[in-house]
């Protein structure tokens, strides 16, 4: 057996990052994970063998900080999580002491920002929706005018969460909302498409895949506490394979990198003809449920900790969408998450159906 690896994890406190804790420690070798967050509460859930408080990726501190706990705990490898993050490490990752696995930064840098990934997708004729950049009352005129009856509004860099989303028909609502926002020139907007979206998780060596799986979402947790409906907390969400989904999520990719690296999560909603269209990709980093595919069998962390040592790959059946269809995981805040499928809750369905037949 192979030496103890020392990983440091940033945003350890978070559930992203606690479910690519969670994924290591069910994986067959051990980790000496130390846990790095921002937050002095967050920092007391992480689930890893140190932690340390650090200032936030926009603090002058924070880079000499993160050296100075690189150095002393010697860790050898670093994930990061929050898109702040994940740029801040990239920017800086041959100063780090520690090794990465991360796409270019450019290509980082590409896809923070919603507005460069649309304009690169809309190049490579990709279906995406039209998207107009609002810097005054003029342009979201124009968008109204040129977009559809309802556009759709949201912050050009989001860390997830669906940052500013919100959706009207009415000119003078959307005019009060991105001012509300102090949104004018970090703001877009977009024609609508529906609430149905799938994302396409993916590791990538060299400009090679290496395993990719997709995954739709029911809904979203607590949506109906928010006026979009989005509110970037997956709720149910259920494997897929589906070979249109494959096929556009890599020209998406391919369209802003041309050799990938390391992770990208293609997030795609589909339009009124079924078409998945990109509305993003989430860079350098797993989607916040991954422990679902590790839980089904599919353990991505596992596999991208293994890539970024140059050491042998456990098992994958195939590379694309090795797990089962129809696989559901379902979770909220203060559950522990569940694996089911989508049989089995219909089941629960057929039951209900059989006694309203009997007392009918
Ligand atoms: N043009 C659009 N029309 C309808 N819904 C959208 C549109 N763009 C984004 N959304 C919704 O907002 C969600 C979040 O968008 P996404 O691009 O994943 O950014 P982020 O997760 O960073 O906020 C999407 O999954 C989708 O449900
Ligand atoms: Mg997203």
């Amino acid at each position: 057996m192979s030496r103890v690896k020392r990983i440091i994890v940033t945003g350890a406190g978070g559930s992203p990052s606690t479910n690519f804790i969670r994924s290591l420690r069910l994986s067959p070798e051990k980790f000496f994970i130390v846990g790095v967050d921002c937050d002095e509460y967050y920092l007391q859930r992480a689930e890893t063998d140190l932690k340390f408080l650090v200032p936030g990726a926009d603090d002058k501190n924070y880079l000499p900080i993160l050296k100075q706990i690189i150095k002393e705990t010697q860790a050898e490898f670093i994930y990061s999580q929050p898109d702040m993050e994940v740029n801040k490490i990239s920017a800086n990752r041959d100063d780090l002491g520690v090794k990465t696995f991360l796409p270019a930064h450019k290509t980082i840098e590409i896809c923070q920002n919603k507005l460069e990934s649309y304009k690169m997708w809309k190049q490579a004729q990709i279906k995406t929706p039209e998207t107009i950049l609002i810097n005054n009352e003029s342009d979201l005129k124009e968008a109204f005018s040129k977009l559809g009856k309802s556009v759709w509004l949201r912050a050009i860099v989001s860390p997830g969460g669906g940052k500013g989303s919100f959706f009207t028909d009415d000119f003078e609502v959307a005019k009060a909302w991105i001012k509300h926002c102090k949104g004018w020139g970090s703001f877009t907007a977009s024609e609508r498409l529906t609430s149905q979206t799938v994302a396409w998780l993916s590791i990538w060596k060299k400009g090679e895949l290496i395993v990719a799986q997709g995954r739709k979402r029911l809904y979203w947790e607590f949506g109906n506490r928010v006026p979009s409906g989005v509110t970037g907390l997956t709720g149910t969400g259920v494997t897929v394979c589906d070979p249109l989904v494959d096929d556009i999520a890599q020209k998406v990719i391919f369209a802003i990198d041309n050799n990938p690296c390391g992770i990208y999560g293609v997030d795609l909603t589909y339009d009124k003809d079924r078409i998945p269209n990109p509305t993003e990709i989430n860079i350098g980093r797993f989607f916040t449920t991954h422990l679902f595919f590790t839980k089904a069998g599919l353990n991505m962390p596992y596999i991208f900790v293994k890539l970024a040592f140059d050491e042998e790959l456990p098992d994958i059946k195939k590379k694309l969408n090795p797990l089962p269809s129809d696989l559901a995981w379902v979770r909220g805040m203060d559950f522990e998450p569940i694996l089911t499928s989508l049989k089995e809750i219909k089941a629960d369905k057929d039951k209900l159906n059989q006694y309203l037949k009997g007392i009918n």
